[in-house]
């Protein structure tokens, strides 16, 4: 069988790799490997190999920043498709809007969005990750999302066509739900977003600096673990549960901010499982309340 699959790709412009620990790709730092890893040179080449995937009704994923995602230990079957360098990473400031390459860092591209002073970009501020990712999940914080920012997208069907999307249902996004319900994405074009004057660079340097202080910046985590459910702080209900501190192996509830699991170097993705499962339960328990995960979890 994985001899025929190479079949699939090698006459393809494609960085492909079997076998590929995905850990080293997440900020995680946690989980296996991918059967099939694959960075397209060319988006002609991406939606050829996405077509035959999907031919031989392979699973496939779509692997962004790795910013917001727990991969199992025993890692994922089929294709993990990423996004990576050259065109994928370009950004433009045309006159219609910003245009993005899936892979472009969504800090980069919102900095200079907000050093143009252009309203909206400074909901960015602290988002780590690709402007692709960023896009699946309708990521953001305190000032806003990057959902309401989009003009059009260029996306590719199951079948290897592009389509583009503007002013349709593919627009829609709600709270950390993005519009592409599983669909690459290939190009983002924003809208020629008004100038929102200084207020724009206050803003971004206020969340960055409160980031700063509130959230484990640095540790090897994934941001927030759970959505906040409506009406609550995910990180105040775990804060006030007393889980802060609270570990499974290597991992460990941050004491700076409950909602960030923290890995302290050996921690492994049954570990988070766990985790999470415990977090849910004792929240459940002291406040009747579910809490969702945020995480991407693959393979699990
Ligand atoms: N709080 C506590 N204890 C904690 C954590 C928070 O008491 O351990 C309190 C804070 O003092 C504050 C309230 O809970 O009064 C809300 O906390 P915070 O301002 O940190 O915001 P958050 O709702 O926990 C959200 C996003 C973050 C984003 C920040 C800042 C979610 C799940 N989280 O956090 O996004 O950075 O606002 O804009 O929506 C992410 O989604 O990965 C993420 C990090």
């Amino acid at each position: 069988m994985k001899t025929g699959l190479k079949f699939l790709w090698n006459d393809l412009d494609l960085d492909v790799r079997a076998q590929e620990p995905l850990a080293p790709h997440t900020t995680f730092k946690v989980g296996g490997p991918a059967e099939w890893f694959i960075r397209p040179r060319t988006v002609e080449a991406f939606a050829d190999a996405y077509r035959r995937a999907n031919e031989q009704d392979l699973p496939v994923r779509f692997l962004g920043g790795g910013t917001n995602l727990l991969v199992s230990d025993a890692g994922v079957r089929g294709v993990v498709f990423q996004f990576h360098g050259g065109m994928f990473e370009k950004i433009d400031f045309t006159r219609n809007g910003p245009v993005a390459g899936p892979a472009a860092p969504t800090p980069k591209l919102a900095w200079q969005g907000v050093k143009r002073r252009m309203s909206g970009f400074e909901g960015l501020a602290g988002v780590p990750g690709s402007i692709g990712g960023a896009v699946a999940m309708n990521a953001g914080g305190k000032y806003g999302e990057i959902g309401p920012l989009l003009r059009s997208l260029t996306v590719v069907e199951r079948d290897g066509t592009f389509r583009d999307m503007e002013d349709e249902p593919i627009l829609a996004y709600e709270y950390r739900h993005g519009p592409l319900e599983g669909r690459p994405v290939v190009e983002i074009r924003f809208k020629d977003l008004p100038d929102g004057g200084e207020e724009v660079e206050r803003r971004w340097k206020e969340v960055i600096e409160y980031r700063r202080r509130t959230q484990p910046v640095s540790s090897k985590c994934a941001g927030c673990a759970f959505k906040n459910p409506p009406g609550h702080s995910a990180g105040k209900l775990i804060d006030e549960a007393g889980l802060k501190g609270k570990r499974v192996g290597g991992i460990v509830v941050s004491p700076v901010h409950g909602n960030f699991l923290v890995n302290e170097g050996a921690g492994t993705a049954d570990d988070v499982r766990r985790l999470i499962g415990e977090i849910r339960e004792e929240v459940r328990r002291r406040f009747d309340v579910d809490l969702e995960t945020e995480l991407q979890m693959w393979g699990f």
